[in-house]
């Protein structure tokens, strides 16, 4: 039957704004959720749960997991950060950031002309922080794991050593890193196949990487910091003029943090404190949004309101926020709502997009990554988040041990005012300094809902990659669900924007209409349409049912799974 032209252009309309309007649900499960960017570590984790392992023993394997199918990413030469809460309440930020090297200087990446040089906090072993995930897993699995550390790598090792299938994404993905890989033996060989690139469908193997997680598994972290892989970090560094020393690895350590913690609307928030900026950032524009009325989500009253909010976080991150065991981050002034009532006061009598610059926080009293989250059965929560920096980092495969390192170095102020990889324009609190972490965007959050009366509910588990955009992609999904009553997969797919303060541009998905961005346009915001922000995976629990509902993000090539 030919149709009616109205019904077919309503049918069209329909299928283009599919994945937000018509089923795409989110993935059911009755008691455990794990929801990753990559599908073999979704399948660790799931498998570590069904195995009587709790979340966090599941987050460690799907940690491990990542760092042999997701090598964009997924790391053991990298760090991040892990934010636990368990169903008892009791929370915990596991803060495994990369800290620069103990020969490391403020003036490290510039010439004698003062000039930063082209890439060298970004390729090759100059460019690496000493790395924290190993440390990380392994102190998580230790404080809060049931099965063990041997026991939730296993899977890691089979995928290593069994070899697993090269998707569509990790084929084009290692091609379009082939001129940084390429420059290192090590990373040509096993990860280039020596130029004979990797197809999709193929089946790839990494006997080294097996090899150095048996080490793991066998002897925990001390393999990595102080023993034979330790070895092998600093014959790496020697041959390549990079400076991580032995005493750099042995000295390293994960440290346990107590989550920021913020109120909004009827939701308690655990979130990043530093040397992440996420937590700060995020409350600091919560805060300022609160009161207000968002109107409906991607229309101009929202992402304007949202848009001058970002300005203003951003412009305070890039004036106070570093690492706060190296200096003082005024975080109480920046999350509290009197301060957000004075910023939104100015914003509000102020015209869109008008010039501004760091606020002043009143003072107060006493006080290419890759994110997965994981709910088990009891109820407990996992929210980690960590990273490279850049897509396979530095480029630099340790040899013999078959892992890369990071570049996360460049997300120090290599010349502070000067912008980073991610266009990120930082100050001296994050100048570099031996042994400090570098400030971080990423932001792994976890979302409660308050009770009337009792104790707050697990609602949402959440975090992005994406350098500076995760901040704004953790916001916005976020407010997607506690705002515009989003189910979990639509507040992941929902359309994204960003603004970072400085470059002066609101960065717009293509799936924003034409109408809302005419009028952002004609406010004075000046625009630049991308592809995709962001890969949020999260997984939401009904407080009423205890159904738990993953989401993983279509802009990626993840998958939420459970049971
Ligand atoms: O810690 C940070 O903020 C950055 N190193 C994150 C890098 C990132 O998200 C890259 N992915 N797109």
């Amino acid at each position: 039957m030919r149709l009616r032209r109205p019904l077919a252009l309503t049918l069209l309309g329909l299928i283009l704004t599919a994945p937000f309007v018509l089923g795409f649900s989110p993935v059911a499960g009755r008691h455990a959720m794990v929801a990753s960017s990559e599908s073999h570590a979704t399948d660790a984790g799931v498998e570590i749960l069904r195995a009587g392992g709790n979340a966090v023993d599941a987050a460690v394997a799907v940690g491990f997991a990542l760092a042999v199918t997701h090598p964009f990413a997924g790391n053991i030469g990298g760090g991040g950060f892990m934010l636990v809460r368990l169903a008892t309440g009791e929370s915990a930020f596991i803060d495994y950031r990369e800290a620069a090297p103990s020969a490391a200087t403020h003036n490290m990446y510039l010439d004698p002309a003062g000039n930063l040089i082209p890439d060298a906090s970004l390729v090759g072993a100059l460019a690496s922080g000493v790395p924290g995930t190993v440390a990380g897993l392994a102190l998580a699995e230790q404080k809060y794991g049931k099965v063990g550390l041997a026991r939730v790598m296993e899977p890691a090792i089979r995928l290593a050593s069994d070899g697993f299938e090269v998707s569509y994404d990790l084929a084009r993905g290692l091609r379009g890193e082939s001129q940084k890989l390429g420059k290192f033996g090590e990373s040509r060989r096993i990860f280039l196949r020596d130029g004979t690139f990797y197809e999709a469908g193929e089946t790839f193997r990494q006997p080294k990487l097996a090899h150095t997680l048996t080490l793991i598994a066998a002897q925990g972290a001390d393999a990595f910091y102080r023993g034979p892989i330790a070895d092998q970090i600093a014959a790496s560094m020697e041959k390549n003029h990079g400076i991580i020393s032995r005493a750099d690895l042995a000295q390293y350590q994960a440290k346990i943090r107590t989550p920021l913690v913020g109120h909004f609307r009827g939701f308690t928030i655990l979130s990043a404190p530093p040397p992440s900026s996420g937590g700060v950032g995020l409350f600091e524009m919560l805060n300022i949004l609160e009161p207000l009325d968002l109107g409906a989500p991607d229309s101009y009253s929202s992402m304007h309101l949202m848009i001058e909010a970002m300005r203003r976080a951003y412009a305070d991150r890039a004036e106070y926020l570093g690492d706060a065991d190296f200096v003082t981050v005024p975080v109480a002034g920046l999350t509290s709502k009197d301060y957000a009532a004075k910023l939104r006061g100015e914003m509000l009598a102020a015209k869109p997009d008008a010039p501004l610059q760091a606020g002043q926080p009143v003072p107060y009293e006493s006080s290419t990554t890759t994110h997965y989250s994981v709910v088990d059965a009891e109820g407990n929560a996992v929210s980690n988040t960590y990273t490279l920096n850049a897509g396979y980092g530095s480029g630099l495969t340790v040899e013999g041990a078959g892992f890369l390192l990071n570049d996360e170095m460049d997300d120090f102020a290599a010349k502070p005012g000067s912008p980073n990889l991610f266009g990120l324009v930082q100050g001296e609190a994050n100048s570099i300094a031996p042994r400090k972490r570098p400030l971080s965007s990423m932001t792994p959050t976890i979302v409660l809902q308050d009770q009337p009366g009792g104790q707050p509910a697990l609602r949402l588990v959440l975090g992005s990659p994406g350098g500076g955009t995760i901040i704004n992609t953790v916001l916005e999904v976020l407010l997607n669900v506690a705002v515009f009553h989003m189910d979990a997969q639509q507040a992941v797919t929902a359309p994204r924007f960003h603004n970072q303060w400085l470059p002066d541009v609101v960065v717009i998905e293509k799936s924003i209409s034409e109408d809302t961005a005419d009028r952002l346009q004609q406010a004075g915001y000046k625009l630049r349409r991308v592809g995709g922000i962001g890969d949020c995976e999260a997984v939401e629990v009904d407080p009423a049912t205890g159904w738990r509902f993953g989401a993983s993000d279509p802009r990626g090539d993840g998958k939420a799974a459970g049971y």
